[in-house]
């Protein structure tokens, strides 16, 4: 079944609480893109004229050193928001954004976006809070970069992850490879964590999904000694 742009809006985390009729007046002005995985969604530096909503799959924010190393800031998922800060500052393209998925997004072009933020105030708070909540995911990603050793950053990596999912299971959706390039170690190590964590007994690993056994010794790691 094929939802319509205004089913899959009253779907968006971030779009929670804007009422009905602005989602309605939002969903005539969408249109909707697929992306193969390995596609460049949006480069950085570009000039922006749309903004995101990933359907489904999955996409990765990132950026690249004049070495060619790739540093990820975030994996978005279905529901998730993008390219909104372009449109909001006039500003160039903050980040890549590639699909790592085949993905399905609903595009919302600059002039409709900004009309849309101005008939609605719910809308506006909406995009605040979420910025609001990215510049927090930031603050806490500086922390993790900066005060804790590797086996912290995996251990607030897979804090994180539990907490998105309101669970102590989440479903496996970062590889090693992926890990490592969010928290700044290679896939070995981050091979080695895990490994090291499913010995003890803190984590369970299935092909699928990923259970905290012992989230008090996760919780250790993530304080700066
Ligand atoms: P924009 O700068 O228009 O284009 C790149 C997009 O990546 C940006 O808007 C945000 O939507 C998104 N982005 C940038 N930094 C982050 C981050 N730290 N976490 C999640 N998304 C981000």
């Amino acid at each position: 079944m094929t939802l319509s742009h205004l089913e899959i809006l009253r779907t968006v985390p971030m779009l929670a609480g804007v009422p009905e009729s602005d989602l309605a007046a939002l969903a005539k002005a969408t249109q909707e893109r697929s992306y193969p995985a390995g596609n460049t969604i949006l480069r950085q530096a570009a000039h922006g004229d749309a903004m995101y909503i990933v359907v489904e799959g999955q996409v990765k924010v990132l950026l690249i050193g004049a070495d060619g190393r790739e540093v990820i800031l975030s994996v978005l998922g279905p529901g998730a928001i993008f390219g909104e800060m372009s449109l909001l500052d006039d500003a160039p393209r903050s980040a890549h954004v590639v699909a790592m998925t085949p993905c399905r997004i609903i595009t919302l072009y600059r002039g409709a976006f900004r009309e849309r933020l101005r008939a609605s105030p719910d809308l506006s708070l909406a995009m605040l809070a979420a910025l609001s909540h990215r510049l927090r995911r930031a603050d806490e990603r500086i922390r993790a970069l900066s005060l804790l050793d590797v086996n912290g950053r995996v251990a607030h990596l897979l804090l994180q992850q539990s907490a998105d999912a309101g669970s102590d299971t989440f479903p496996r959706r970062l590889t090693h490879q992926t890990m490592a390039e969010l928290i700044g170690a290679s896939r070995e190590t981050v091979s080695r964590t895990l490994r090291h964590l499913t010995d003890r007994g803190v984590i369970a690993i299935a092909r699928r999904q990923v259970t905290i056994l012992d989230r008090a010794s996760l919780e250790a790691a993530v304080r700066p000694t």
